[in-house]
């Protein structure tokens, strides 16, 4: 068992994942969508926190929260995200954050540890704007025209707007500094069944799922819901509802073992009972670790839509609206997380996918990154129920510290 002065302390964990589920809380989850009240009041208690830790706090022009530290040697960063889906669940974020702020408390002032973890949150990874904005703008890839053109999916508020208002506007955007990192490590809850349903403490993260999404328009012709007969309708409802099971007929013949896929938000035009709908959308989302599954499911997409066209009665138009590459985690980082787990976990631990997507994957463009989970009770998440139990938050905190301080003295 190493040095007790080097390990996580589990009450401070469970105490700050406590403050930081007040800050909007909904029910027994919260409710921070990005730049929210709640959401920046969680960047400001993250930035008030690292000091303590040693490190120098920015919010920089994005809204990502970062600690750097003065110390010479190896550096690790590691973080998630502070804000939350609408009304849902209070470790989906926070969990990450506050385990990467524990192991830079417990580390960087250890006489004993050569280098420091510095820790970020990256802003706006629940995609209320876009997609991994704050993350990609560390990368480097994020432009400011992707700035411009990103809006609030909920209030259609613009992004530029939300950064002045939140007093970011004009502020410098913080990227990468090349080579200064050996890498990323993050934690999540698993936001699955496998680790709960294994009696197991931690996973080890081997991939990423990558994640496609398509806007599907719908073009038919408004009309009278009373005086249209139903053979000369061209209801682009109705079209669309039919394409939805149509997908679920064919895909299963084209796609992976793993792949998954979802329809998360429908719009009928006018969307009145009495009238039939001219036009319709719908958001569609698929993910698969093998970017050539969903580029198969893409073709078979668009010739469906070419078939419903040339029935005549809808114009089907498909758009792809965004395009995250899955990524592999470094094999060191999965030996360190499997290491800690054999002396904190009692080796409990096993090697999984994730199907989640994840800042660690846009990370992983630039550094080696490596992930961790812990159990999600009922496999629960995106919802306000989500949870953890505190011994396996106190369990998954002490992997952590022990997976940094390995990878700093790797
Ligand atoms: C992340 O929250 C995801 O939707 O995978
Ligand atoms: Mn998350
Ligand atoms: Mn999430």
């Amino acid at each position: 068992m190493p040095d007790p002065q080097l390990q996580a302390d589990g009450a401070r964990v469970l105490a700050d994942l406590t403050t930081l589920r007040g800050f909007g809380a909904y029910k027994s989850g919260v409710h921070k969508p990005t730049f929210s009240e709640p959401h920046m009041r969680s960047l400001e208690w993250l930035a008030q926190r690292l000091p303590e830790a040693g490190l120098a706090a920015e919010i920089d022009g994005i809204g990502n929260v970062l600690g750097s530290s003065p110390k010479s040697g190896p550096k690790l960063l590691a973080g998630s995200h502070l804000e939350s889906q609408n009304y849902a669940g209070w470790l989906d974020g926070p969990l990450g954050v506050v385990y990467a702020l524990e192991a830079a408390r417990v580390l960087n002032p250890a006489p004993g540890v050569n280098g420091a973890v510095e820790v970020a949150a990256w802003c706006d990874e629940e995609g209320h704007f876009g997609s991994f904005l704050g993350s990609r703008s560390f990368v480097g890839s994020l432009t400011e025209a992707d700035i411009d053109a990103a809006r609030d999916r909920s209030s259609g508020r613009t992004m530029r707007d939300a950064l002045r208002e939140v007093g970011l506007a004009g502020r410098a955007r913080a990227t990468a500094q090349r080579g200064r990192h050996i890498g990323y490590l993050e934690a999540h809850i698993e936001q699955g069944q496998l680790l709960e349903g294994g009696g197991l403490a931690i996973g080890v993260v081997t991939s990423i799922v990558g994640i496609w999404q398509y806007r599907i328009s719908f073009t038919g012709e408004q009309n009278h819901a009373g005086t249209t007969r139903m053979a000369v309708r061209r209801d682009a409802g109705l079209a669309l509802a039919r394409f939805c099971v149509a997908i679920d007929d064919r895909f299963p013949g084209a796609c992976g073992p793993r792949t998954v896929w979802t329809t998360g938000h429908i719009t009928l035009d006018p969307g009145a009972p009495s009238i039939i709908p001219g036009r319709a959308e719908m958001l569609f989302q698929i993910r698969d670790e093998d970017p050539e599954v969903i580029g198969r499911l893409e073709d078979l997409l668009q010739d469906m839509a070419a078939e419903v066209s040339a029935q005549g009665r809808c114009r089907v138009a498909i758009e792809r609206i965004r395009t995250g590459a899955p990524a592999l985690m470094d094999a060191g980082f999965q030996q360190a997380i499997e290491a800690a787990s054999a002396t904190f976990a009692g080796g409990r631990s096993i090697r999984m996918p994730s199907g989640a997507g994840h800042d660690a994957q846009v990370l992983a463009t630039i550094m080696p990154s490596g992930m961790l989970f812990v159990p999600s009770i009922g496999g629960i998440s995106h919802h306000w129920s989500e949870n953890t139990d505190d011994a396996d938050i106190v369990t998954g905190a002490k992997v952590f510290v022990d997976a940094c301080r390995r990878l700093l003295s790797a």
